[in-house]
């Protein structure tokens, strides 16, 4: 069965500035807080590999971006660093990072491929987190100045914006489960932050619209839908509560304005709800995406708790759920997380039917793997796994857009095997791999794959 994609499809893959970059103290660029985590705790990297041991994208891009067009791609997401072109996240601009970013994003169009630029990956300027990152909402305001100031540099050329990448990750891994800096577990910072980052997304979506481009702006949310271990009703409300704090939270406001009113009462009843939130509400319902972009790795399956919650410790919303395995999934060992291709069509049909058949892209999907280098043979790295991933997964992506849902793109994770936050190189998902005592690169077969799969706009299934 031919498998064909509508016209113009948008194939590639996405990355982001502190995970490829390197020079991550050169060139005018300011310290970030993976900088600053990096010389605190190295211990918490994974072999103590930390971000100025990237892909080297600052020096490698002219060599880099024709290897884009090699496998196969159209279009190519990666984001601004924030401290690269705001040493102190406001104030001047580091006209280094302006020449990089032009010369970046010429290189793209100059070998055909439509560059797709977020303003946030994770990397918040080391100088804003000392005044409170987003729990101060005066950052959300130097975050609208620095998306202002990317739209009337490189606007004119970059039609496709995103705010945010995985909004909520920034939220969990700072606030809530201490996986990233500033590693804290305080819930009702975690509102605040997960608010203003909202605040902050709106503002840049009105600063976009204000320049009257003709773009177009949208988020990229990690959309894992949650399924419940079974029909009975503790455990659908389980997954109706997880779908409400993992999903909802940032889809609703994105692309309908509003919250979830269940969702407001949750925090209520937690005494999380922050206060004064009726002028940012206000702009958070005014600004909605154009588009949405949706990573998705994995679905979230749960179940009714087994047992009473703690009342008096800090809330996480494990505190309506289990986490559920569920028996006979299929599960990428090296990551643990379960293979279930078909959450990809689910997703697609609740945009569908849900949020207005909004536009969207899959703008990440990927299988990461450990060790890979060790499967290297004659000089030739043969991730048929990965491409059977793939496929899989556009089977019933191809599915939900024969079905009507408003798809126009799906990029894999990623373009060069990548820095990983803490997981460092721990897992490879690259269509090319990186030896990084040379920094040689390869183009594992999966690359080879993806780039027939751009050449037929499809494949044979
Ligand atoms: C995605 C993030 O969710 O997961 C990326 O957007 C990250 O930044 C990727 O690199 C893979 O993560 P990990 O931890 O498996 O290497």
């Amino acid at each position: 069965m031919k498998l064909t994609f509508p016209d113009h499809f948008m194939w590639g893959s996405a990355a982001s500035a502190t995970q490829t970059e390197g020079a991550s103290q050169q060139f005018g660029k300011g310290k970030n807080i993976w900088d600053r985590w990096f010389e605190l705790e190295p211990e918490r990297f994974h072999n103590r590999v930390g971000p100025e041991h990237t892909s080297q994208f600052y020096q490698n891009m002219k060599e880099d971006i024709p290897r884009l067009v090699a496998t196969g791609h159209n279009s190519f997401r990666t984001s601004i660093s924030w401290s690269r072109l705001y040493p102190e996240g406001t104030g001047d601009i580091n006209p280094q990072a302006v020449d990089f970013y032009n010369a970046m994003i010429d290189a793209l169009i100059e070998n055909g491929i439509t560059p797709i630029i977020n303003l946030f990956h994770f990397d918040m300027p080391l100088a804003m987190q000392d005044i409170g990152g987003f729990e101060n909402e005066q950052v959300a305001h130097h975050f609208a100045r620095y998306a202002a100031s990317s739209f009337r540099l490189f606007g004119d050329r970059v039609k496709y914006w995103f705010t945010f990448n995985e909004p909520i990750v920034h939220v969990e891994g700072g606030y809530l489960y201490n996986f990233h800096y500033p590693n804290r577990v305080d819930p009702q910072a975690a509102v605040r932050v997960a608010f203003n980052t909202l605040y902050a997304s709106a503002l840049a979506i009105e600063q976009y619209r204000a320049q009257e481009q003709d773009g177009k702006i949208g988020i990229v949310l990690n959309l894992t839908p949650s399924y419940p271990r079974s029909q009975h009703p503790a455990d659908l409300r389980a997954a109706e509560i997880a779908d409400l704090f993992f999903n909802r939270s940032f889809l609703d406001p994105a692309v309908k304005g509003t919250f979830p009113p269940e969702l407001l009462t949750l925090l209520e009843k937690h005494n999380l709800m922050p206060s004064g939130l009726g002028q940012a509400c206000a702009v958070i319902q005014r600004n909605t995406v154009d588009f949405l972009g949706v990573n998705y790795y994995h679905p979230r399956r749960v179940c009714a708790r087994h047992s009473l919650p703690n009342p008096e410790a800090p809330f996480t919303p494990e505190y309506y759920f289990d986490n559920y395995t569920m028996p006979g999934s299929r599960i990428n060992e090296d990551k643990n997380w379960e293979i279930y291709e078909k959450g990809l069509y689910d997703i697609a049909l609740n945009i569908r039917d849900n949020y207005g058949n909004t536009p969207w892209m899959v703008s990440e999907n990927g299988f990461g793997v450990k060790d890979e280098r060790n499967r290297i043979v004659n000089g030739e790295l043969n991730d048929d796994y990965r491409i059977q991933f793939y496929r899989d997964h556009l089977f019933w992506l191809h599915k939900g857009i024969a079905e009507g849902s408003h798809c126009f793109g799906y990029h894999v994770w990623t373009f060069i095997d990548n820095w990983s936050w803490s997981n460092a190189y721990r897992n490879r998902y690259g269509l090319i791999s990186l030896d990084l005592q040379t920094g040689s690169r390869l183009v594992k077969k999966s690359g080879h794959w993806f780039k027939a799969l751009h050449d037929n706009n499809g494949f044979d299934y």
